[in-house]
């Protein structure tokens, strides 16, 4: 597959197609246009006060002392209380928290905010005779089942800050992410569905757990039923424990926390192998999902909302979880893909469940757009009132396709950016008030300071292209990286004296409307997930036959980015295609299938520069089959060239 190199910034001066609100969006809408003259202390104090429910008021609204921030000091709170107890105690208990589906057909649970209260509770209580307390590192491990945020509500509600790591990790990840955050408890299943065939869930989580020594305990879940060891005196069913447990709320109260106490750990790829334990805290974080969540979604008290991401990632976490729970809003959780059985399966669902919100990433939509219109058009989705988008650009002709076909040219389409380090969503159109523009992610959320600047740190000012920073600070912002100081500091805030530096490019158009461009660093965004090039370089080298690795990202139609890797083997071995399978799988093992490499290209050599360091600006040029750039600097100029020679005979997933 050849694929021309996409010139987004070209394609994007192209882009002048506006979408004003609707009046009648406007007139209903959650956010009005009032909203973005508001004093921005005013409104996070306003929606802290509001939007959440205190043991104990805050008594200061934030302290920053760069690069850290803390929010709502000297509050006290739960973060549990807010997403489940309190909507019982106001008497909407009967109200659905989740459609749950099943990936196997006509498998649907229907879970209020009640049976959410007892379940929660139950398992809560379980894990207490397990030794969970307040403080205690819990790991999860597991597919998108409702016990998933059982288990995270659960943790929430003992204080006890939890890491969910996403079902399609390896055996590997799971062991580095336990290990790093030191967890006493692993919460799993046996396994997973997906595209109608299982994944090993409980099989991987016992090759790591016999890596992570300070596991004592580990709780699995029953799924597929199918058989999985359990080992005496350590694995558990969670059916078992949770048997003859009181699911009254006050035999399990929630804890009382901090406004600055660790919620949770999320790891994510940076620039070097090892993922970054990124922190969050309970207050800031739960009034910035809520209030980003109830704005930009509009979200309705009888909306049906559907984030159809894993809650292994950020997004599941802010915007399936604990934005959604906190406003007792209705979601639906599917469990598998969107092709199984067939592919319009998640157009069933939104025809089913009356789904009025849908927020999901480009890769995806770029996937439906693939296998065409008439999939969607077998079913009403009248009902859809709003579109999201999260994850990485989305161009311009997915941003059309999905609000004609999905949406049927009626919703406005909301393009949201932000990170795992971010929290909530900070640069978004307010559907109903802001104007909206294919493949922009339009304006900062009230009360969010961004900047697009260049290299010396100038504001690069309308039209111009540069890198994105944050330049205040937002309530649900990272607290750091887990136990790394150092690295929190070099990573984010020694790019530019006092600002948060994303990794991102963007762009500032004549309207002051943000267009983001993708990474500026070491990272590939691959069906929206964060891949660094030198975790799956760590992952080649690792391999007995592998002399030295490099990889790189290059743009693909429907992943957004591919990875390419270049690879010397040992013993000047030139490799063939079961080489190339077998490190293929290699890099599965090691991280997932997610980081397989699409393309494996064999060579003596790789381009360096005579200090040794590997050109990857070459590397990328040769991935994309482009003119090469500068190759003054190489050692030995023959390399690349032979390198294009064998990129272009090699064969392609
Ligand atoms: C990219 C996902 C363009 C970006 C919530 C960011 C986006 C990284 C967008 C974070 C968007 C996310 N437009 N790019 N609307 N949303 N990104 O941590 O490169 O998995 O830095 O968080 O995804 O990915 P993460």
């Amino acid at each position: 597959m050849t694929t021309a190199p996409r010139h987004a910034i070209d394609a994007l001066f192209l882009e002048e197609r506006t979408y004003p609100p609707s009046l009648e969006f406007a007139t209903q809408a959650n956010a009005r246009p009032d909203i973005y003259e508001r004093d921005w202390e005013e409104l996070w104090e306003a929606e802290g006060r509001e939007r959440v429910s205190w043991f104990k008021p805050f008594d200061k609204l934030y302290e920053w002392e760069p690069p850290y921030a803390k929010w709502y000091l000297g509050g006290k709170l739960n973060v549990c209380f807010n997403c489940v107890d309190r909507h019982v105690e106001a008497g909407n208990g009967e109200n659905v928290a989740y459609h749950w589906e099943g990936e196997p057909e006509g498998e649907t649970r229907t879970i209020t905010f009640a049976d959410l209260q007892r379940d929660v509770v139950r398992f809560a209580n379980a894990l207490k005779k397990l030794g969970v307390e307040k403080g205690t590192p819990v790991g999860i491990y597991m597919g998108m089942v409702p016990e998933l945020p059982v288990a995270m509500l659960a943790c929430a509600r003992l204080g006890a800050p939890h890491t969910v790591v996403f079902g399609g990790f390896s055996a590997d990840s799971l062991s580095g992410r336990l290990n790093d955050m030191e967890c006493e408890i692993l919460i799993t299943q046996d396994e997973g569905w997906r595209r109608g065939s299982t994944v090993p869930l409980k099989k991987n989580a016992d090759e790591a757990l016999a890596a992570s020594p300070g596991v004592k305990r580990a709780v699995v879940l029953r799924r597929t039923r199918s058989d999985v060891a359990i080992e005496d005196g350590r694995d558990v069913w969670w059916h078992e424990i949770v048997e003859g447990e009181s699911d009254d709320p006050s035999s399990c109260p929630c804890e009382e926390m901090d406004s600055e106490d660790l919620l949770y750990l999320l790891y994510t790829s940076g620039t070097t192998a090892k993922p970054k334990g990124i922190v969050h805290t309970t207050a800031g974080y739960l009034v910035g999902v809520a209030t980003t969540h109830h704005y930009i979604f509009d979200v309705k008290p009888d909306s049906v909302y559907w984030c159809a991401a894993d809650i292994g990632w950020v997004t599941g976490h802010s915007y399936i979880v604990y934005g959604p729970l906190c406003n007792g809003t209705t979601g639906v959780l599917y469990e598998g893909t969107p092709d199984f059985p067939d592919k319009d399966r998640w157009w069933s669902i939104v025809e089913r469940y009356g789904v009025d919100i849908l927020y999901t990433a480009p890769t995806a939509i770029r996937a439906h757009m693939k296998w065409g219109p008439e999939h969607a058009e077998k079913h009403d989705l009248s009902s859809l009132r709003l579109l999201g988008s999260v994850g990485e650009p989305i161009n311009p002709e997915a941003w059309m396709w999905y609000r004609e076909h999905i949406g049927g040219g009626r919703t406005p389409v909301v393009d949201t950016w932000w990170q795992t380090e971010t929290g909530m969503i900070l640069i978004t159109p307010l559907p109903g008030v802001t104007t909206l523009k294919p493949g922009s992610a339009t304006k900062p959320f009230p009360g969010v300071l961004p900047a697009v600047l260049d290299e010396e740190g100038n504001d690069v000012g309308p039209g111009g292209g540069g890198y994105l920073v944050l330049k205040r600070p937002w309530p649900a912002m990272l607290r750091g990286i887990h136990n790394d100081h150092e690295r929190y500091v070099e990573t984010y805030w020694s790019r530019y004296e006092g600002l948060y530096f994303a990794g991102d490019g963007a762009k500032l158009d004549e309207d002051g409307d943000f267009w983001l461009l993708g990474r500026v660093d070491d990272v590939m965004n691959v069906s929206g997930h964060r891949i660094s090039t030198i975790e799956v370089e760590s992952a080649l080298v690792d391999h007995q036959s592998v002399a030295e690795a490099a990889v790189c990202g290059r743009n693909d139609p429907q992943t957004g980015q591919a990875i390419v890797a270049y690879v010397t083997l040992k013993g000047g071995d030139e490799g063939d295609v079961e080489k190339l399978e077998e490190l293929r799988n290699h890099v599965a093992k090691k991280i997932g299938p997610i980081a397989k490499p699409a393309n494996i290209v064999f060579t003596p050599e790789l381009p360096k520069t005579r200090s040794g360091k590997i050109m990857r600006r070459l590397l990328r040029d040769v991935a994309e089959k482009r003119e090469l750039g500068d190759t003054t600097t190489l050692a030995d100029p023959t390399v690349v060239e032979e390198l294009q020679e064998r990129a272009s005979t090699e064969r392609e997933d």
